[in-house]
């Protein structure tokens, strides 16, 4: 089981120095203990539109420091929306979204990055014709600190060793397990506090699903909070401590990840309940 593997208290790892995390202690208590950490990202009353179309009904999600917490819900429920919203690619228009204590409403994307925020989006997005270690180096564009930037670089292929051997192949040649890896190490060379992932495991071989997820959970213990979106809930929920699940723009149902994986609702409508066509609304 995935779960089992994630959490089973992986060793303390060297791959992280100072300034990783905050200096957050690495997870060693059960998820829900997270409940009572700092807040680091809040979408409060989002109300979110295409034009006329509105994606975000009083969108209320927080993700407090040290969590994974997992956005769910099916197709155009608005999912990659929020991760728009929360990297400022779309503005909403009310609502408040505060990173680290401070809104970023009024800041372009770059300076969102800047903040702390690192970004995995949906279909992983590399630059095919670059190689990857150009790739990974495009993560710390905004960095100065250029000998910093060579000793991540080299814990990020000690993390993804898979990456380290491809590391001078061109992305784009790489198979789409090794690409969610190459987008991963590129977000997280940019010292994320908060790593944003849209869909980290669509369109992978199941042996990668359960690599990427432990990945995330190892991620997360060495002290970066994450926000992930996921349509399959059962994965998402036994790697994350919260989840939220999103429908028509609304949030449904929210709570600790253990409470809602065992939530006949959640069950029932994404987990391949008996009950799920019959109760289906
Ligand atoms: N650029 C756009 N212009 C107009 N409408 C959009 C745009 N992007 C998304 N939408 C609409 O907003 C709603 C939410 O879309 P969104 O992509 O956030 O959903 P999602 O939950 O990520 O879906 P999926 O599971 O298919 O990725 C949908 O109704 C979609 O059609
Ligand atoms: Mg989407």
């Amino acid at each position: 089981m995935i779960a089992t593997v994630a959490r089973s208290g992986l060793p303390p790892s060297p791959l992280w120095g100072e300034g990783w995390g905050e200096g957050l202690p690495q997870r060693t208590t059960a998820p829900a203990s997270n409940e009572a950490a700092q807040p680091l990202l809040q979408l409060r009353k989002i109300n979110s539109f295409y034009g006329p179309v509105q994606a975000h009904f009083d969108l209320d999600i927080e993700v407090r420091k040290g969590q994974i917490v997992s956005l769910l819900g099916g197709n155009a429920s608005g999912k990659s929306t929020t991760m728009k919203i929360v990297l400022g690619l779309l503005k909403p228009r009310s609502g408040e979204v505060d990173f680290n204590g401070a809104s970023t409403l009024g800041l372009s994307t770059p300076q969102i990055i800047r903040q702390g925020i690192g970004s995995v989006p949906e279909a992983r997005r590399l630059f095919p014709a670059m190689t990857v270690r150009e790739n990974l180096l495009m993560g710390a564009y905004a960095r100065r600190d250029r000998k910093a930037v060579a000793e991540d670089l080299e814990r990020m292929l000690a993390l993804f060793p898979r990456v380290a051997e491809r590391i001078e192949f061109q992305a784009g040649t790489l198979s789409g397990g090794e690409q969610q890896m190459v987008a991963m190490a590129r977000a997280l060379m940019g010292r994320p506090k908060l790593l944003c992932m849209d869909e980290p495991t669509m369109g992978l071989s199941p042996l990668y699903v359960d690599k990427v997820l432990e990945l995330i959970a190892r991620i997360n213990a060495q002290g970066v909070s994450v926000f992930m979106v996921e349509q399959n809930a059962s994965l998402a929920l036994q790697i994350a401590h919260h989840g939220y699940v999103l429908q028509t723009g609304r949030i449904v149902l929210s709570g600790p990840a253990r409470e809602l994986l065992a939530d006949a609702r959640i069950r029932d409508a994404y987990l391949g309940g008996a009950e799920a066509a019959r109760t289906a609304s």
